[in-house]
């Protein structure tokens, strides 16, 4: 078993069933780099101790730096016969710095600390790719909302007409969401700056190495206060599944609206060319391919996290081979983020709005019900009352054919006395939405205040 990390007490190598089932360079290859980058922080611990002379360290140093070149040029590759990253590594290590030099840097450290460390590093990096990219996709919502500060859209609950509401109010509520996993990143990167190096196998170094020099080396806040714990908690890496498991959510939410914006039923929106798709039968086909996509993977999403949580439940403590499933989930999670954002983002910005095809249909199906009732309690009427005129208006219109304000001054006068013709002035939709100005509601001042705050967490995140 030449050139493996473990081997001596073994009277045979390992069987070729084992070894295939084992090998995990695949994918851990995708850490090499921090890897290395972990190396370097070891190395200089390993110096700061003792262990390494002032020249050994540096000729360690360069080493790594080669090796790093060459993973980037992608001239150093993993072998059939490397177990994992580290064993690949180490064995690379050794060739070029040599045996005597490069036996000494596993010295203090086990692949257990160092994994729970990599996927760490890892994970922060690409969780400020991913944030970059929620980013864009609210300032692209934000553009389409400044470009459209005034129109008004059917409101829908039950997805049933409910009340008028500005176009800028929706897609603004599209926008939270995504503000709120800006926060949940930052707040879980806070929890994942901890470094786990130093840990060992589980129970710690007794070479009196020093985990806070290899934390701050990496960049890590601290080093992890309990070995086992560090070694052996994944939550970190559940917690990140379960961010990206929710973006995924708040996207095909955002997605469904857009699917059914752009049926001809709806007629609402029109999907640019470079962000739609064709059919291979129908000539006509232009397809929102984006945001079904976008649906479709917060499926795959959630189950990289369910998945994850399934293989971390009731694990014993310390490090389980078990734990080596963490790692492709997650990299599936962050990869698929950072796949389906930029092309979300670019359908978004170029979305075309029918906005006189919304104007029309916001009346309709008597969403101005309600602001006839407020009228009236405006006028001293309480609500339960008001609430049964506006109703009966309701009900007259819908036999009659009308909408709300084509009943004649006779009709609402027999519904009630209260119902006097000015009634007419809140029956439109531009009156509607101007009158909800209550903090947080759709009235155009409130919204564009809305907004300006919307930017300033979504920069502060
Ligand atoms: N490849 C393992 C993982 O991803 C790390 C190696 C630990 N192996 C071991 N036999 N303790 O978790």
């Amino acid at each position: 078993n030449e050139g493996a990390l473990w081997g001596a007490r073994f009277a045979s190598g390992p069987s070729p069933e084992l070894a295939t089932l084992s090998r995990s360079t695949h994918f851990d290859w995708t850490l090499a780099l921090y890897d290395i980058a972990g190396s370097h922080a070891h190395a200089v611990a390993l110096e700061a101790a003792g262990y390494l002379t002032a020249d050994e360290a540096a000729r360690m140093h360069a080493g790594l730096d080669e090796l790093a070149g060459r993973i980037t040029d992608g001239t150093l590759q993993p072998t059939d016969t490397d177990e994992d990253v580290h064993g690949a590594l180490e064995a690379a290590l050794i060739a070029t710095v040599g045996p005597e030099l490069g036996g000494k840097l596993r010295a203090g450290r086990s692949r257990n600390d160092q994994i729970a460390t990599l996927v760490r590093l890892y994970l922060l990096d690409h969780s400020r790719t991913v944030a970059r990219e929620i980013l864009r996709l609210i300032d692209a919502i934000v553009a389409q909302a400044e470009a459209h500060p005034d129109a008004i859209m059917p409101g829908r609950t039950h997805l049933q007409h409910a009340q008028p509401i500005l176009l800028a109010h929706h897609l603004q509520a599209h926008a939270w969401p995504l503000v709120r996993d800006l926060e949940r990143l930052r707040d879980w990167s806070a929890r994942a700056a901890v470094s786990p190096y130093g840990g060992g196998a589980l129970a710690g170094s007794s070479l009196g190495l020093d985990p806070a020099l290899v934390a701050r080396e990496l960049g890590l806040s601290r080093p992890a206060e309990n070995s086992l714990d560090g070694t052996s908690a994944r939550d970190v890496v559940a917690e990140f599944a379960y961010v990206a498991a929710q973006i995924g959510i708040d996207l095909s939410r955002f997605a469904e609206d857009v699917i059914l914006w752009n049926t001809r039923e709806f007629g609402f929106v029109t999907l640019h060319d470079g962000f739609s798709t064709g059919s291979s039968i129908m000539p006509q086909k232009k397809n929102p391919d984006i945001a079904e996509l976008a649906r479709g993977k917060a499926g795959r999403l959630l189950g990289n996290l369910a998945g994850l949580l399934a293989t971390l439940k009731g694990l014993p403590i310390a490090y389980n081979r078990d734990l080596q499933e963490d790692k492709e989930p997650v990299f599936d999670s962050v990869t698929t983020l950072e796949t389906v954002l930029p092309a979300f983002a670019g359908m978004v910005a170029t979305l075309t709005f029918d906005t006189a095809r919304m104007a029309e249909l916001a009346p309709q199906g008597f969403s101005l019900a309600t602001d006839v009732a407020d009228w009236l309690v405006r006028k001293g009427v309480p609500f339960r009352d008001a609430h049964e005129v506006s109703g009966a208006l309701v009900a007259l219109c819908e036999r009659q054919g009308l909408e709300l304000h084509e009943a004649s001054d006779d009709q609402l006068a027999a519904i009630s006395p209260d119902l006097t013709p000015d009634v007419r002035d809140v029956l439109t939709i531009t009156g509607s939405v101007a009158s909800r100005t209550g903090a947080g509601g759709t009235a155009p001042a409130r919204v564009a205040e809305q907004r300006a705050e919307l930017i300033s967490r979504a920069q502060a995140a």
